[in-house]
């Protein structure tokens, strides 16, 4: 609108100095033109009454020349009409004659085109015309016209010439307005296009081949400018919880962050009269509680302890952590089929094995189904519910909330989501075989940023997307877009707090070391392997026993003088496979005891319980080695724990190929955990490692951790989603006020297949 009148009012200004100036001109080309017209006329008349006129002045009838000359005046044009007789002397005349007009100065008005008069009655026109009696002169002919019906023409005309003028710039007016608008709407789409990372294609209308390589230049244009931006802040900022809040409070103007995870952070367990509080053992927690502390917000969770409903206030709320509350943790109830269905069922026994491929078959029930959709809809109120503006930055994780960016979406249409996906993404024909999969793909691409741990498993959804979903995949940007939203799909390698806190390596090595092996019986030389793991299938924890027992087949002088302490957290136990798993793992620490029994010290010290934070750093620290032999892992903290528990640079760590963590740590001894004489062996090469090839490995592997901790894998996502709010609000403003999203309610993610 502001753009039009811009261009509309300088177009009438322009259009009226115009009009100004030509209607001067015209006035006075229509007066010549009609000055030239009555002279002709003037001749006309006076050649038409030649004849009648010699026989009256012949006749010398005064009285017959004028009734002739009023006959003439009839005309509406004439106005009087006189003969003077030749020489001069009195006009024979219409009494109309102007008295200005005499005899003896007809010379004046003999011009070509009459003589101009102006009178008491109006403008007048003069012509002048000799009449010949029989060869001699017989006086002059004096014809006057009236001018007055030139004015009245002329007034017409500039009442014409104005309409005209109007009507012109209207019509041009309306005619560039429409073509500025139809080109800026095509600058607008091309541009929507282009940071939707569509390019400059409509969908309903052809693709434009021409337009590619600009679109393409342009995006990747962006694309280089945003990475060049990103790398030099990411390479320039110590990243710290301080660094957090900067971009917080930069970049995203303090807007207010909300978490949603099904694990908490802090669980009360009721233990006899007493409430104890567990920090779980999830690479999630581990990862977000440090960036909550830094970030305050709100992070909603499945309140799960027995003594969970006992210390939340009438909100479900309470301030965490306990002993210095830095954030709100707001607690969901579920019923116990929900947590069955949802957790246990569609998530744990379903997904969960989908996402792994861990020779576990998945397993998908309709009733889970529904419960994961209920569930899903039970914690996308509660985030409502939290939110205290319209746009909140809303921070998903995992795959128990695959559905839950959708239903955000569609009742907080200004949020940014962003979800993270903690476990692998498996291949398109491997993740086909879920009877909902396209509903979980909708529900994930209600997201504006969709994080994966690697490339690899960002690649795998956008082909499973390509495959699956009517959908716009843009390789070069690594977007989605679908149902007219664009979700970008980057990785985002999670990490840890760095430095660690004091309370988890306060405690010098030495009497971690001592401490350890005092409480497992064992002498002060003795060296110790570590794993820690939750009791889960995909963990390799049976390879892992495997391989310690090959150690000692191949190389028996470590037999009596090796242990392995296995930690694995009780997790998921009433899921069949993890009650089967506990067996299997339980059994072969025991068989693989009993074959070695004759040694001074059991080569396997199996923990099958929980363990706080602060105990296992303690473990860490007393160990000459720590092994993580995932069968497949979204990336596994615990590598990285481990290296940062070790400022003595002492330890080796063992890592699976098949975890994300193996991709940044390539300083660890790396093994396929399937191949048992693989691991053994790194086993061997880990106890025999010299000291100062311990130091030089740990260094680099403590750097990596150092330079990508947590809270550079936060801020990257919070950068990023400011981005993305930015490029969601122009296109906003670009669509205008009518195109804005609105809220709209649930439709129904749940849909029954
Ligand atoms: O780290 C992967 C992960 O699945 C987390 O998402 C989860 O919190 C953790 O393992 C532990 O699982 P659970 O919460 O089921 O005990």
């Amino acid at each position: 609108m502001r753009l039009s009148l811009r261009f509309i009012i300088p177009l009438f200004l322009a259009l009226g100095a115009i009009a100004y100036a030509v209607v001067p001109l015209v006035d006075k080309l229509t007066l010549q033109w009609f000055e030239r017209d009555l002279d002709i006329r003037a001749t006309l008349i006076a050649n038409t009454v030649q004849e009648p006129l010699r026989d009256v002045i012949r006749a010398g009838d005064r009285t017959r020349l004028l009734q002739f000359f009023t006959r003439i005046t009839e005309d509406e044009r004439v106005f009087a009409v006189g003969l003077c007789p030749p020489g001069g002397g009195e006009p024979i005349a219409t009494p109309t004659l102007p008295s200005a007009i005499k005899c003896a100065e007809l010379a004046r008005y003999s011009g070509e085109a009459g003589h101009l008069l102006k009178s008491p009655d109006g403008p007048l026109l003069v012509s002048v015309r000799p009449v010949e009696v029989e060869g001699a002169p017989g006086g002059t002919l004096v014809l006057v016209h009236d001018m007055s019906f030139v004015a009245r023409r002329s007034e017409e005309t500039r009442k014409y010439l104005f309409y005209f003028f109007v009507g012109l710039g209207a019509t041009v007016a309306l005619i560039t307005v429409a073509i500025a608008q139809l080109s800026w709407r095509g600058w607008v789409h091309g541009l929507r296009a282009l940071l939707r990372g569509e390019g400059l294609v409509r969908s309903d209308k052809p693709e434009v081949p021409e337009l590619r390589p600009i679109a393409r230049d342009l995006r990747a244009l962006i694309s280089d400018i945003e990475a060049e931006h990103r790398s030099r802040d990411d390479e320039q900022l110590a990243w710290t919880p301080d660094t957090l809040r900067a971009i917080l409070h930069g970049e995203l103007r303090g807007q207010e962050v909300i978490v949603v995870s099904n694990r908490e952070p802090y669980i009360h367990v009721r233990e006899g009269e007493d409430i104890a509080i567990w920090r779980p053992a999830s690479g999630l927690v581990t990862a977000l509680e440090p960036i909550m502390r830094a970030c305050s917000g709100t992070w909603i969770a499945h309140g799960g302890g027995s003594a969970d409903r006992d210390v939340v206030d009438s909100h479900d709320r309470l301030g965490v952590p306990p002993e210095h509350p830095a954030y709100q943790l707001r607690r969901v109830w579920l019923s116990p089929e929900q947590e069955a269905g949802y957790y246990y069922g569609f998530a744990n026994e379903g997904l969960w094995p989908l996402c792994h491929i861990a020779h576990v078959r998945p397993t998908f029930r309709t009733a889970d189904w529904e419960q994961y959709v209920a569930v899903n809809h039970k914690f996308a109120a509660a985030v409502v519910d939290e939110a205290t503006s319209h746009d909140p930055i809303v921070l998903v994780h995992d795959y128990h909330f695959a559905l839950l960016p959708r239903m955000i979406q569609e009742t907080l249409p200004a949020a940014t989501i962003v979800s993270f996906w903690h476990i692998p993404w498996p291949n398109p024909e491997a993740f086909g075989i879920c009877p909902w999969r396209d509903e979980l793909l909708d529900g994930m691409l209600g997201a504006t940023i969709l994080g994966f741990h690697t490339q690899f498993h960002c690649n795998n959804f956008v082909d499973t997307v390509d495959r699956l979903l009517e959908a716009r995949v843009d390789r070069e940007m690594f977007t989605v877009s679908y149902r007219g939203k664009l979700t970008a799909v980057k990785r985002y390698p999670i990490s840890i707090e760095w430095p660690p806190s004091a309370e988890l390596v306060g405690k010098p090595v030495e009497e971690c070391r001592r401490d350890v092996r005092l409480r497992h019986d064992l002498p002060a030389d003795h060296a110790i392997g570590v794993g820690i793991d939750r009791l889960d299938y995909t963990k390799g924890i049976e390879e892992r026993l495997r391989a310690v027992e090959r150690l000692l087949e191949t190389h028996p002088e470590w037999a009596g003088k090796f242990t392995f302490i296995q930690i694995a957290a009780p997790t998921r136990g009433r899921i069949e496979q993890y009650q089967e798993y506990e067996g299997r793992v339980r059994a072969m620490a025991a068989r693989i005891n009993d074959r070695f029994a004759s040694a001074r010290f059991p080569p396997i010290e199996l923990k099958v319980e929980h363990h706080q934070p602060e105990d296992i750093y303690e473990y860490y620290r007393a160990a000459d080695l720590c092994m993580v032999t995932s069968l497949h892992d979204g990336m596994n903290l615990v590598a990285k724990e481990f290296v940062s528990s070790r400022d003595d640079e002492r330890g080796v760590l063992i890592l699976s190929r098949f975890t994300g963590a193996a991709r940044e740590l390539p300083e660890a001894l790396i093994v396929n955990p399937y191949d048992t004489d693989e691991c053994a062996a790194a086993l061997h090469l880990a106890l025999s490692m010299p000291a100062r090839e311990q130091r030089a490995r740990i260094r680099l592997m403590r750097g990596l951790v150092q330079d990508f901790n947590v809270y550079r894998w936060a801020g990257r996502m919070l950068i990023d989603a400011a981005a993305m709010r930015r490029h969601g609000r122009l296109l906003e403003r670009a669509a205008g006020p009518d195109r804005q999203r609105r809220p709209v309610l649930h439709s129904g993610a749940g849909r029954r297949r």
